[in-house]
């Protein structure tokens, strides 16, 4: 087994992700349960020390337990794991004046660059990495020498070949370092593993939990329409049979067409018995006024929660729900289970549940990440078509409409949607994002139409390429589309007189606005 010690990172689960598409076993736990002891019983066969948010040069700040450095196997160090590294292994670690988040290129130092971690890499001369960083190492380890260096990180890879130590200051889980899941693959391979976990697997071994969690009850699932809920609901249907339900909530706060798309498809492709709540009402009057993205998160938490469970009493006394929770949604709503993770936003199928619910939670896809999930639906059967749907949040366009949502900016913000949407099916780039939608902000600009004046909403289209939701890149559009998709947006809805293109990466930025 290899052992993941997490230090609080928002992207410590990718590091599980990653080895897993390696068909590797791992587990991760948080840095204060892994004790010397804890070590001598897990007895891993690597360890990799995560990133995290806290500063090394802070008093108090989180280490590893010394028995890391002891057990003789091999040891990764990421972000804040390679501090803690340099730090408890006698070298030095700074707080940076610069710092360095997002792209940045690594060139080869000439260090130990043909040991077996570095196989594959360097091959174009430089390699193209993730960073997200304040603090920095300034004085190596002794044993340890550099491999790699960034403008901004001079020890960016660092390695002690002789104790199969290795250290990186950049994210190598993240998907936008290039070569990233290579360097684990390196790493796993030099610690002596190969694995066969798949995708079948995981199917089997979820419908035998799920038959063993709900015994002969009843379950309903709240189905959005997106991909997540859709195999949830199949996936459970396919181990509990018409024990379940599903409820589609029409929230006012759908894209266009949606409700009757979603309700038709499900109800005509997979037979499952589905309630369609239209509940437009409940839910615009309860955000009537509320400004801030977390009320708002938190509000139609709490509402999706009182529907559904007025519909557990109708279906005759559902004890459960099911919901297409995933991992990034756990990681970045919670407060990770003692550890020190910051909480990003309240995911509406996890931080928004109210305290007290009477229903028991169902969440089969918990642990994997959209890609897997879009593997299991494949695996279930699902269509294509379906399986391919870019990803919609839980709670839908309110987040798309920063300030205060209306019935008025809704419709707006609809029709820009369907019209920039149309065109990038008409162009054919639908497939190549991983999802795109329109923004409608809460700021009025000048314009001129004809001969009049005009002073309407502006409307931002964010178009991005990811693996898994938790790192981003833009898509690059081309002038022409986006100046196409600007002229039909402004021509065909009322309400927008001006468009951008957001332009910013995640991290820094979020996918969504709120
Ligand atoms: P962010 O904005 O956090 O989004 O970069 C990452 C991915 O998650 C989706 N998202 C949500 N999905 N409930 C969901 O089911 C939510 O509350 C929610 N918030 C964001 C987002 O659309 C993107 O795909």
């Amino acid at each position: 087994r290899l052992l993941i010690v997490d230090f609080g990172s928002q992207v410590t689960q990718l590091i599980a992700r990653r080895l897993r598409e390696a068909r590797i076993y791992c587990e991760i736990h948080p840095f204060q349960k892994v004790t010397d002891t804890f070590l001598a019983d897990f007895a891993p066969k690597a360890v990799i020390l995560s990133g995290g948010p806290a500063s090394v040069t802070e008093a108090g700040s989180p280490r590893a337990a010394e028995g890391v450095f002891g057990a003789g196997v091999p040891v990764l160090g990421i972000c804040y794991g390679q501090q803690v590294m340099m730090e408890q292994l006698g070298g030095r670690v700074e707080a940076g004046h610069e710092r360095e988040f997002g792209r940045a290129y690594v060139e080869p130092t000439g260090g130990h660059g043909d040991d077996a971690m570095f196989t594959g890499l360097f091959s174009t001369g430089r390699e193209e990495v993730w960073m997200s960083h304040g603090d920095r190492v300034t004085a190596l380890a002794p044993g340890f020498e550099v491999i790699g260096a960034s403008p901004n990180a001079p020890y960016a890879i660092t390695a002690d070949p002789a104790r199969k130590f290795y250290a990186v200051q950049f994210h190598p889980e993240v998907h936008h370092t290039v070569n990233g899941a290579r360097l684990l693959k390196n790493f796993t391979d030099l610690a002596g593993f190969s694995g066969d976990w798949t995708m079948g697997a995981y199917r089997e071994e979820a419908i035998r939990q799920i038959r063993e969690q709900v015994g002969s009850e009843k379950v309903i699932c709240g189905l959005s329409g997106g991909v997540d809920s859709s195999v949830a609901a199949v996936l459970i249907h396919e181990a509990i049979g018409d024990q379940l339900t599903c409820v589609f909530v029409d929230t006012g706060m759908m894209r266009q067409g949606e409700a009757e798309e979603v309700v038709t498809l499900f109800r005509d492709h997979y037979n499952i018995p589905l309630i369609h709540a239209d509940e437009a009402d409940l839910f615009l009057d309860a955000l009537d006024g509320v400004t801030d993205p977390e009320q708002k998160r938190k509000t139609i938490g709490k509402l999706f929660i009182d529907v559904f469970e007025k519909h557990a009493k109708s279906v005759g006394g559902a004890k459960f729900l099911a919901q297409g929770t995933l991992y990034p949604d756990v990681i970045e709503s919670v407060s990770f289970t003692g550890g020190p993770s910051v909480t990003i936003k309240s995911h509406h199928n996890v931080g928004g549940l109210p305290e007290r619910m009477d229903l028991a939670l169902v969440e089969p896809l918990r642990e994997l990440f959209k890609d897997e999930v879009r593997a299991l639906g494949r695996e279930l059967g699902l269509p294509e078509q379906f399986v391919g749907r870019h990803p919609f949040p839980g709670p839908g366009l309110a987040i798309r409409c920063p300030g205060e949502i209306t019935r008025d900016k809704l419709a707006i913000l609809r029709k820009a949607d369907a019209v920039y949407l149309d065109q990038i099916r008409k162009h054919g780039l639908y497939d190549e994002i991983w999802q795109a939608f329109a923004v409608l902000l809460p700021v009025r600009t000048v314009g001129v139409m004809g001969d009049g004046r005009t002073y309407d909403y502006v409307c931002a289209l964010r178009a991005v390429t990811s693996v898994d939701g938790m790192t981003a890149d833009y898509y690059p559009f081309s002038h022409e589309f986006l100046g196409e998709t600007a002229t039909r947006i402004i021509n065909e809805v009322d309400g927008i007189n001006r468009v951008t293109y957001d332009i910013t990466s995640k991290p820094p930025g979020t996918i969504e606005w709120e």
